[in-house]
């Protein structure tokens, strides 16, 4: 077992448990289907875990089952291209500003077509490319081994919901060839859209979600390993945009009801970074209108309310 995790006496694991128990029988939403791979999960898997900055994990439910990290991905991703290549050069190609459109928006900046941030598909097609290496296995080596870093232990890709995106993902696939036509995203389009798509099917567990997000809260040095991952400024940097643009068209929500930085995926993960304190997971499949776990949002709902977690 990689994580030590105290006994249900322990209080911070009672109330997880609390947590858990009390949203597991809401039904509302569906897992995902646009991309056929997703649908086949089990509706009814949930878990929740939390890393503090000790490198403790603590969690309830369905911590340790593997999933595709999806959208998940796209902070730390953005994280990596800012190590290797700063934030002017980054920002260079994909914007800032949160776009209050859905994660698979085909709207660009009016007038250059540049992707408003890196959190929306566009963005992150843009922010894959820009990781570190001369060609597209040595990127998503990059990629692959950087989200390790984060998660704190080696991860692996699941090649079948890989294929089942890479056959299905013609809406990235007009998104990339429309940046590529502007300039914004370089090299060969399809080659940089496998980058991606391996990125979103990157398998990891509820408690590689909190201690992923435990390194961003702890300002990039992993707890778990004690090792620098980014430096802190691009930790800040990450949190900062996935505060603003982490969940979409429901950012602004978000922010007003749980106040912490987050993002969501498609495969129902959450992820949540309270600067300074620690890093949440959640993963519940059935998704809401927008992309995000029903589950997952009521779970940091509650969550952020019984501990007074509101930024602000
Ligand atoms: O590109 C896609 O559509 C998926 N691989 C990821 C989208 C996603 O997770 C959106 N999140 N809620």
């Amino acid at each position: 077992m990689r994580h030590e995790q105290r006994s249900p006496a322990d209080p911070l694991t009672a109330l997880l448990d609390r947590v858990r128990v009390r949203l597991r029988d809401l039904d509302d939403g569906e897992p995902a289907s646009y991309i056929p791979e997703l649908s086949r999960v089990d509706p009814d898997l949930f878990g929740l875990s939390l890393c503090a900055l000790d490198g403790q994990v603590y969690g309830s439910g369905d911590t340790r089952v593997p999933f595709t990290v999806q959208s998940v991905s796209k902070p730390f991703v953005f994280a990596l291209a800012l190590a290797d290549r700063g934030l002017p050069e980054v920002l260079a190609r994909v914007g800032a500003e949160p776009s209050g459109e859905a994660f698979n928006s085909i709207r660009l900046e009016p007038g250059t077509g540049r992707p408003p941030n890196p959190m929306v598909n566009a963005g992150a097609i843009v922010t894959s490319s820009l990781v570190a290496g001369d060609t597209p296995e040595a990127r998503s080596t990059r990629i692959l081994d950087g989200l390790a870093a984060f998660a704190g232990r080696p991860l692996d890709i699941d090649e079948a919901v890989y294929a089942s995106e890479r056959a299905t993902g013609d809406r990235n696939r007009a998104l990339a060839y429309l940046m590529h036509n502007a300039g914004w995203l370089t090299g060969d389009v399809e080659e940089q859209l496998g980058v991606y798509f391996r990125q979103c099917s990157v398998l990891v567990t509820c408690d590689d979600l909190a201690v992923m997000h435990a390194t961003l809260a702890g300002g990039g040095v992993n707890p778990v390993t004690g090792r620098r991952v980014v430096a802190p400024r691009h930790a800040q940097h990450v949190l900062a945009v996935m505060a603003t643009c982490g969940m979409y068209d429901a950012s602004g929500q978000w922010m007003l009801k749980v106040g912490m930085p987050a993002k969501s995926g498609v495969s129902g993960a959450i992820g949540v970074a309270l600067p300074g304190q620690f890093g949440i997971g959640v993963f519940s499949p059935p998704l809401e209108e927008k992309g995000n776990s029903v589950r997952g949002i009521a779970a940091c709902h509650l969550l952020s309310d019984q501990f007074g977690l509101h930024l602000m």
